[in-house]
């Protein structure tokens, strides 16, 4: 019998090297307790579905635009997500904000990586670049990553993971954000998932 694993749908809008990390972790084992089975982009241009491509992982195109209303656009991401049995909703870099009755629906079932230490420079308005422009200018030392559950309010769902790391003298937002990636965010969504797939799979044998 082929041991059970946790179904993952990773949802994506850019480069995608969360999502990387996450089908590396899978290739060595880090990621045990479940198996990446879908990518879901909201631009059709994120560089993220050449990742999944090149791992053999299926990528869907859902656009917001295209949708029409929030609405139809979530609807389409449920079916997408229903039509391959997820367990676990990733968002890995993904720029738009789900509705209430979305996270609702998923309620502990979804995951994101935010590039700081909730609760500094998060909510509505905190992604991207823009996290880190807004730690240098306050002047923080210490910045960092958090893996949280996702729930109605904006970067609010429970802390997960989190892992800190140093601002240095002449830190540039691009270069902070390439530094809190490589020793935070890489390192600590996989972690996370690995952990959420497992607790996931444990509750279901316990019954
Ligand atoms: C990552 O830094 C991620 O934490 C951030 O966007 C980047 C995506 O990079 N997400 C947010 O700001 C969400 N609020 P990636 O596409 O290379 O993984």
């Amino acid at each position: 019998m082929t041991e059970r694993k946790a179904n993952i749908a990773v949802l994506v809008s850019g480069g995608g090297t969360n999502l990387q990390a996450l089908i590396d972790a899978q290739i060595s084992g880090r990621l045990a307790s479940g198996q990446i089975r879908l990518v879901i982009a909201n631009n059709p241009e994120a560089y993220a579905l050449q990742r999944a491509e090149a791992a053999q992982i299926p990528g869907k195109v859902i656009t917001r635009k295209d949708s029409g209303s929030q609405e139809v656009f979530e609807e389409a991401i449920c079916e997408m997500l229903e039509a391959y049995d997820t367990d676990l909703i990733i968002l890995a870099g993904f720029m738009s904000i789900l509705s209430a009755s979305f996270t609702k629906r998923y309620e502990k079932r979804i995951i994101n990586v935010h590039p700081s230490l909730i609760p500094s420079f998060c909510g509505k308005g905190f992604y991207g670049l823009r996290v880190h422009e807004a730690a240098l200018a306050k002047g923080v030392k210490v910045t960092g990553a958090t893996v949280h559950f996702v729930n109605e309010v904006p970067d609010g769902g429970e802390i997960i993971m989190q892992k800190a790391v140093s601002v240095c003298e002449g830190d540039t937002p691009e270069v902070l954000q390439q530094r809190v990636m490589r020793e935070a965010e890489w390192i600590i969504l996989p972690a996370a998932a690995e952990k959420v797939c497992a607790e996931i799979i444990s509750k279901e044998t316990k019954g």
